[in-house]
């Protein structure tokens, strides 16, 4: 089969930002994609959507996905993000296509199985614990204050982009936040709770081939994340750490994917790194999310989502390397909850030397709802330079140039029978 011929299936949902980047790397490869959309059946019809597949009945959406491959044969199945990483694994292995094992990919969905694996792999990692989110809270303070210490992070099992993450640093604090956690999780069934790492955090975007990683970055992190919430803001890339401490961050994420069984594809690492070492926040199967692969450029301007398609019809990936410039985005915090009306400064942001492009995202009129309840972003700005430093510059200066209005909600109390 040439390239030509070849119909990838790519699983996304209406969340999903990187579908665009997917077809048009597609596009240039000159193979066929259908999109299988995680999507409630009245809107599929609307949408037009090809093949429709609830996540959350993988069992099901297997078996959708083998009768529409015996019509159409599919070569590779790609999840877009997190959500139809453990769909593509076992989609694949009914399919008979080279893909994760079952178990390796939830576990880098599940963070309780994460934490697991890694902990009998002796892969460096913070000390944990599961809790029933109904458990007393003084069979928590009891545990977590003789096992795990403060300051600690409690977090929910399944979500992304650091929501419901939240530092306690001693047990009034771990009361108040696993209030918070039960009420804004109240079916979560389980929560989990970490000794906190201290150190600065970086992101490691990697590709496997049979098991052995391969770095593609490694993105510092500068804005410090020390809590109480986790919101991430700027990425940047190459890293500023010495040259040995990357080495050391790869040789960790590397164990951190073996830990779990991740053999293929993509792997998006995070990681803390101090006097002690690098330290896994996080392995997952699936490649960095948002916007943010528009950072990577690999060779002749090849785009992330390009290499993966490649690597996913067969082709080797492992020799590409990213571009030498440098390159970074800032995910645009949102300062306070209450309704987005507007935004000025585009143009000013856009004009900063260095700053590539600004896509505010958030739609206006909208309910913003900061961390930890909340779960997206205002925006992106993309900026590339000579150096990380220079990079990082123009992010902050163009951040500054943007001014969002955002009203304060008013609510509104409806008293008796009209
Ligand atoms: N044990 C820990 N010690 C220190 N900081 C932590 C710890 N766990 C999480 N964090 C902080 O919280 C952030 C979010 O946590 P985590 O990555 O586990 O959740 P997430 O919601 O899955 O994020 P993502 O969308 O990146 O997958 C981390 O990037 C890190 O800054
Ligand atoms: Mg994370």
């Amino acid at each position: 089969m040439d390239q030509q011929e070849k119909l990838v299936l790519l699983l996304t949902t209406p969340q999903s930002y990187r579908a665009t980047a997917f077809l048009a790397a597609a596009k240039k490869l000159g193979i066929a994609i259908v999109q299988g959309v995680d999507l409630p059946e009245a809107l599929a019809e609307q949408w037009g959507v090809q093949l429709r597949l609830d996540f959350s009945q993988p069992d099901t959406a297997v078996s959708h996905i083998v009768a529409f491959a015996q019509e159409r044969p599919l070569a590779a199945v790609i999840p877009v993000d997190d959500a139809g990483a453990v769909l593509a694994a076992k989609a694949s292995q009914a399919l008979g296509l080279p893909h994760n094992k079952v178990a390796a990919a939830e576990a880098a969905r599940d963070k309780y199985k994460m934490r697991q694996m890694l902990a009998a792999a002796g892969v460096n990692s913070p000390r944990f614990a599961q809790f029933p989110l109904n458990e007393s809270m003084t069979a928590v303070l009891a545990y977590v204050t003789a096992e795990i210490g403060f300051p600690c992070v409690v977090k929910p099992l399944h979500l992304n982009g650091s929501r419901g993450v939240m530092r306690a640093n001693d047990a009034v604090e771990l009361v108040a936040v696993i209030g918070r956690l039960r009420t804004m999780l109240p079916d979560a069934g389980t929560f989990l709770v970490e000794s906190y790492l201290p150190g600065v955090e970086v992101a490691l975007e990697a590709v496997l081939e049979n098991g052995r990683l391969h770095p593609l970055a490694i993105f510092d992190k500068p804005d410090p994340l020390e809590g109480p919430f986790f919101e991430e803001t700027i990425y940047v890339t190459p890293s500023r750490l010495p040259e040995n401490v990357q080495q050391h961050v790869v040789e960790t994420a590397a164990a951190g994917a073996a830990a779990l069984g991740l053999q293929l594809g993509s792997v998006h690492a995070e990681l803390r790194v101090n006097e002690a070492g690098a330290w896994i926040v996080e392995v997952n199967g699936r490649s960095i999310g948002g916007l943010c692969s528009q950072t990577l450029r690999f060779d002749m301007g090849m785009s992330l989502e390009e290499l993966i398609l490649r690597q996913a019809t067969g082709l080797s990936v492992s020799h590409l390397q990213r571009e030498q410039q440098a390159s970074g985005v800032m995910m645009i915090p949102i300062p306070h909850g209450g309704i987005l009306r507007g935004f000025t400064g585009e143009d000013a942001a856009r004009a900063v030397p260095g700053v590539d492009e600004v896509t505010i995202t958030a739609p206006l009129n909208n309910r913003l709802v900061p961390l930890p309840e909340g779960e997206s972003y205002l925006g992106f700005i993309f900026a590339t330079g000579a150096t990380p430093d220079e990079v990082e510059s123009a992010l902050r200066e163009a951040h500054r140039c943007l001014k969002f209005q955002i009203d304060e909600e008013i609510r509104l109390t409806v008293v008796g029978n009209q």
